[in-house]
């Protein structure tokens, strides 16, 4: 059977060897036609016909011609970028968006090159392409992960009419740090929410069928420990331990290869003095080993060639020889793999088998998304205007943004408001900007594309509505690629807020960030209200206290004389394209809120890291305030502003009846009776939580194990039950190996890490 099937092969790669030499059309329909090969064998049977130039060429990504996601490349790059297009020396481009566009690079590749391999499209779809979804940290505030795979799923549906067939997302790296910009982009502090919300997103990309028109291969990032960037800075030294590596950096990976994701990328950093993208241990040890991912790795924007800045490569061709060996199968505006591979390969400095592997890797996805059998099938200008900004993508995308809000504190309840009969007073620069909501990573979305708070709010019309700015939040122009400048201090416009406040039955203010100051490169050592805002604040809460303030921003903000004072906060995040239609729903009350914090709010930026599965230290926190020699601040409390999993609702719910019961070794059945106690039909995300009380390696005093949306109309009562197994109750050792110790667990169950109800269980 296999010599009939190595024979026909060697038929085939003859016929096409000629076919090529003839007719350069015939070369994709001969690969298309084999049909009786699978995609293995399709791709070893196109490597066997590849020079070294070819395989080394389908390892290298160029950026496009027009938008830049990282240092812009030196002059005289264009023209050798289409010269190797046509000698097949490109394996794949990023920042090239657009049926017409993708189409004319895919056409030199296809048409041009010697073996006409399609190139696969690359673009950062973050929070959607040209609608936008919330930003990623907002969506995961949702918890709700069927909202989360059919926000990405209509990110796919819009990116692939627009020709791109791979996005950048999702980034699944855990932070513990407000300060770092790119918080925005992930899915808070915790491993087991990251991991889910991991799953969720590369399943709504990824769909069932990668060869379908609407769904795109997605890229898990950034591998790995990105997020713990020393003091939150930008691109900063990584040195983290095991265990902290093992049990929280890693499991959204992981659980991301399971998840089936076709390619990862590596990161900027270099963890515990090794580079990430030069690193073997990760990219080939733990990855492809260990954990069996047979997608390819793409390098992040000129990692390779930064491997010299961090003194671990003498020159470019070094770079190039450590990437390869470590890993790093697709090298992202370096160009170090297109200009050195084929000398190492040829030094014996890296293998050959290695650069098969890679182009190997890469060619199977390719075939995978179907490009061989259409290298334009994303290419459709009908669809992309038909798919493109539809109404059935904004549904969803308000439908996630409502779920992505956060009701942090509603005292006497202020919200929601009356539709009727009211006199309101809209007050912040956020309120009418049409830009910011739209957050960081938008590269596709247009300015002014957004609904703002102000036209949201304009459609309920029972209500006299005022407006006053009071003031900008930031000077300068704003747009990538530049630098947001300073915020402004100007207050020339306070006086008429606070005529406006004056009048009003209730206050609006919408304050916080502009959408540009949170995403990459944007670390912040000051993370209150930026500018006056704080000052408009006061000076309005002078003149009436009845304030709802409404917060815009990418991370969690120390907002303590807020929360002190004004009644009723809302964190409504960057919310995306229909941003202001569902801040209003909320306000209105035709939402009811439902989010959960992912990440911990701090008092104060001196708290940072902060976050809720902190390790009980041997000097604990404490009651007794005569004991001085205890792990604490002593000018700030240990508690944070807001905890993780915090959120409210305009009803209530109460938990009673917490058991625990062995069903079988290892196998834990927790239930617990949760009530809705108030007015309004509402959503509760009711979390479950456990600490393995003593273990070898010692374990936080809270692990988020489970968690569970549920729906309750007023005075309705309902049953939830949790399974907790061996995935659940073990951990990682310092060796990296899973274990499940016997011995003494607790279990809380609640509406946010701060749960009060708990009990014990053990495990023999
Ligand atoms: C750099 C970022 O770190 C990465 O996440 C992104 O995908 C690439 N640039 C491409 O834009």
């Amino acid at each position: 059977m296999n010599t009939i099937k190595s024979f026909l092969t060697t038929i085939l790669i003859v016929v096409t060897v000629v076919a090529c030499t003839k007719s350069q059309n015939k070369k994709l329909a001969l690969n298309t036609n084999s049909t009786a090969l699978t995609i293995d064998e399709k791709v070893d049977q196109l490597i066997s016909m590849m020079t070294l130039e070819e395989k080394i060429g389908q390892m290298n990504q160029y950026n496009g011609f027009w938008d830049v996601t990282g240092p812009a490349p030196s002059e005289g790059h264009e023209a050798k970028k289409y010269d190797h297009l046509r000698k097949g020396y490109v394996g794949s481009m990023l920042n090239v968006r657009g049926v017409n566009d993708v189409r004319a690079v895919q056409k030199i590749a296809v048409e041009e090159s010697r073996l006409g391999i399609p190139l696969i499209i690359g673009f950062d779809v973050i929070h959607g392409y040209k609608t936008l979804s919330p930003i990623p940290l907002a969506e995961a505030a949702s918890w709700d992960l069927e909202a989360i795979k059919k926000s990405s799923e209509v990110a796919a549906l819009e990116a692939s009419a627009a020709g791109i067939n791979w996005t950048f997302a999702p980034m699944v790296d855990i932070s513990r740090d407000a300060r770092w910009g790119r918080v925005m982009e992930g899915a808070g502090e915790d491993a087991f929410l990251g991991s889910k919300i991991a799953e969720a997103r590369i399943l709504g990309f990824q769909g069932n069928d990668l060869s379908k028109n609407n769904t795109i291969a997605a890229c898990a990032k950034h591998f790995a420990g990105y997020g713990f960037a020393e003091a939150g800075k930008d691109y900063n030294t990584v040195d983290v331990g095991t265990s902290t590596l093992n049990n929280i950096i890693f499991p959204p990976f992981k659980t991301s290869v399971e998840a089936g994701v076709k390619t990862f990328m590596n990161s900027f950093n270099e963890l515990n003095g090794v580079p990430a993208t030069g690193n073997s241990t990760l990219q080939r040890k733990i990855l492809k080993d260990k954990w069996n991912f047979d997608g390819f790795v793409v390098s992040d924007w000129g990692s390779i060639m930064e491997m010299i800045a961090h003194g671990h490569a003498k020159d470019l061709k070094q770079a190039a020889e450590i990437s390869a060996n470590a890993g790093s199968d697709m090298d992202m505006e370096s160009y170090a793999y297109v200009s050195e591979l084929a000398d190492l390969v040829r030094e014996g400095k890296v293998s050959e088998e290695f650069i098969n592997d890679a182009a190997r890797r890469i060619l199977k996805v390719k075939h995978e998304l179907g490009l061989f059998d259409d290298p334009y099938k994303y290419c459709n200008l009908e669809r992309e205007k038909e798919v493109i900004g539809s109404s059935e993508i904004n549904e969803v995308v308000l439908d996630v943004a409502k779920k992505s809000i956060v009701l942090l504190k509603n005292e006497n309840e202020l919200l929601p408001l009356k539709q009727k009969n009211q006199k309101i007073a809209l007050i912040g620069a956020l309120a009418s900007d049409k830009t910011s909501p739209l957050g960081s990573w938008r590269i596709a979305a247009d300015d002014n594309t957004a609904i703002s708070v102000l036209e949201g709010m304009q459609k309920y019309s029972g209500n006299k509505l005022t407006y006053a700015k009071g003031t900008d939040v930031a000077l300068g122009k704003i747009g990538f690629p530049f630098e947001l400048e300073i915020n402004t201090n100007d207050k020339t416009e306070f006086n008429e807020a606070i005529d406006i406040a004056q009048e009003a039955d209730v206050v609006v203010m919408v304050l916080g960030e502009h959408g540009f100051q949170s995403g990459e490169a944007r670390s912040r050592t000051k993370i209150g209200l930026p500018g006056v805002q704080q000052e408009l604040l006061e000076a309005v809460y002078e003149v009436n206290k009845n304030i709802v303030l409404v917060l815009n921003n990418g991370r969690p903000l120390t907002i303590t004389w807020a929360d002190r004072h004004i009644p009723s906060i809302i964190e409504a995040w960057q919310l995306g394209t229909q941003s202001g239609n569902a801040i209003a729903q909320i306000l209105y009350g035709d939402y009811n809120p439902s989010g959960k914090l992912p990440m911990t709010f701090p008092r104060s930026v001196g708290q940072i890291p902060i976050y809720y599965n902190y390790k009980n230290t041997g000097r604990p926190t404490t009651d007794n305030p005569n004991i001085v020699f205890w792990s604490h601040y002593i000018d700030e409390s240990n508690t944070p502003l807001y905890p993780f999993g915090h959120g409210l609702s305009y009803t209530n719910f109460s938990y009673s009846q917490l058991k625990v019961k062995a069903k079988g070794k290892n196998q834990i059945e927790v239930s617990v009776v949760l009530a809705n106690t108030g007015n309004y039909k509402g959503k509760e995300v009711a979390q479950l939580y456990i600490r393995d009380l003593f273990a070898s390696v010692t374990r936080p005093i809270k692990e988020l194990k489970g968690f569970k949306l549920v729906e309750l109309a007023p005075n309705e009562t309902k049953a939830i039950t949790f399974k907790l197994t061996e995935k659940e109750l073990g951990f990682y050792n310092n060796e990296g190996v899973f274990i499940v110790e016997p011995g003494n667990f607790k279990v809380f169950v609640g509406g946010s890490s701060d749960t009060v109800l708990e009990e014990d269980f053990s495990l023999k």
